[in-house]
């Protein structure tokens, strides 16, 4: 059985681990992968949004299953071209990626289908957005329509600010054309959560749950990142909050989603805000979180590509998806100055083996150089420790993350922090 893994990040590493699991699993290609990918999985230098590069090469290797992790590719339509050509993926297509690839569409599904979320309006005209947020209630979340790599959303606490958030996507395109239009949504409040879920479009069949560190600095303080560290299970996600989920936004959405002609295969991303009225959607991603799933697929017990093709084939009811008991911590070692300016090119070097030993380590911005491994972007490794306890998995990453160094090396002191407090 020969696979393709389309993506080259943490995600994508803690994909393919798990993939290789499987005995029948026999060659891994990565396109494009990464530096530490490259000891996994053979690495093509096929950019992940190249759709003709990406299904030339699955057609001249005979690859019999293809992963579309990100979600650019999704959103362009990777999984149609690809099943064209009569190659099975995981993944949704095209008119089902759209769940993330248009805030405008799945706000509108979820009003339409009753799925509770913030209020919000869309805008294509910038005037009418301007007007809107001289009376929007404070503070208020302004959202550009498109893929924005996850930064496209700004929390104004003044009208003057949303103005200001309004015209530098509307007219200024600060995040291109994702920018064109615009939602304006009420601010909502109380601890987030992260559920992906396994989905044939019929059968829903939910992950451990896990809480995302989104901000760059301590405290949540600081720029919006990819994400800085992850934790699993969620503990704000009690048993009856995941039943309500189940009822009121799980079922409904992929029954929506099939009853307006856009059956969803693949993995469907849930982020959550748990509010005082219950919990509410905040996005909904076409694909696996990162670095969500650099910890929830080391508590996965269930062989990955069977559920995987399972999914992909329509009958995931036929699989028991089973998690471990346990907990996990993954904590993103990241370029200094990330997220805006940092440096590449930094040699890594395990400084303790023994140490390093202890953790699972995923790459992410990653590349090899003269037979060296070196930084090549601003998320650079992921480290995930699992442990009995949330406090034994956290206190195993950090102590990992003594053992390996680059120049400007840089990780938030506090991942997990707030998960073990219990308060938001
Ligand atoms: P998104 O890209 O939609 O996940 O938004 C990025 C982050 O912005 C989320 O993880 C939330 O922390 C925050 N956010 C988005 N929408 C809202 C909202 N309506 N109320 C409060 N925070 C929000
Ligand atoms: N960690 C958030 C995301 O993958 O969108």
């Amino acid at each position: 059985m020969k696979i393709m893994v389309v993506g080259g990040g943490g995600r994508e590493h803690a994909i393919i681990r798990k993939l290789k699991e499987n005995p029948s699993v026999e060659k891994i290609y990565a396109l494009p992968g990464n530096g530490g990918i490259a000891r996994d999985a053979e690495c093509v230098a096929v950019g992940a949004k190249d759709l003709d590069g990406i299904t030339d090469f699955a057609v001249f290797h005979g690859i019999d299953f293809a992963v579309v992790a990100p979600d650019d590719p999704l959103v362009m339509g990777a999984v149609d071209r690809l099943e064209e050509k009569g190659i099975p993926c995981f993944g949704p297509r095209k008119n089902a990626a759209i769940i993330e690839g248009s805030k405008a569409f799945s706000k509108e599904l979820m009003k339409k289908y009753g799925i509770p979320t913030a209020a919000y309006e869309t805008f294509d005209d910038m005037n009418k957005a301007l007007a809107y947020v001289k009376g929007a209630p404070l503070p208020v979340v302004v959202k550009a329509d498109g893929l924005a790599l996850g930064k496209g959303v700004l929390i104004c606490q003044t009208r003057e600010e949303a103005a200001e958030a309004v015209r530098s996507m509307m007219e200024g395109r600060i995040f291109g054309d994702s920018g064109a239009r615009v939602v304006i949504e009420e601010f909502l409040e109380g601890p987030e959560v992260s559920v992906l879920s396994f989905t044939d479009g019929e059968t829903i069949v939910p992950m451990v749950s896990s809480m995302d560190h989104k901000r760059a600095l301590d405290g949540d303080k600081g720029l919006n990142t990819g994400g800085m560290g992850t934790i699993a299970p969620n503990p704000f996600y009690t048993p009856d909050v995941a039943k309500r989920c189940m009822d009121e936004i799980f079922l409904p959405t992929i029954r929506a989603m099939k009853a307006e002609g856009r059956l969803f295969r693949g993995c469907l991303y849930f982020g959550l805000m748990i509010t005082k009225d219950g919990p509410k959607v905040i996005e909904y991603n076409c694909r696996f979180g990162d670095p969500e799933t650099q910890v929830v697929l080391p508590l996965l017990k269930t062989d990955l590509f069977t559920i995987m093709k399972a999914v992909s084939e329509g009958r995931l009811s036929d699989v028991t998806v089973e998690f471990s008991e346990g907990a996990a911590c993954c904590l993103i070692l990241a370029s200094g100055g990330y997220p805006t300016r940092y440096e590449k090119g930094k040699e890594i070097v395990v400084t303790d083996e023994k140490r390093l030993a202890q953790a699972e380590v995923f790459h992410a911005g990653t590349a090899l150089k003269d037979g060296k491994l070196v930084t090549s972007g601003g998320r650079v490794l992921g480290l995930t420790c699992t442990g009995k306890t949330l406090a034994e998995a956290v206190a195993k990453a950090y102590d990992a993350a003594q053992g390996i160094a680059f120049e400007g090396a840089y990780y938030r002191r506090d991942i997990g922090a707030r998960a073990m407090k219990g308060v938001v």
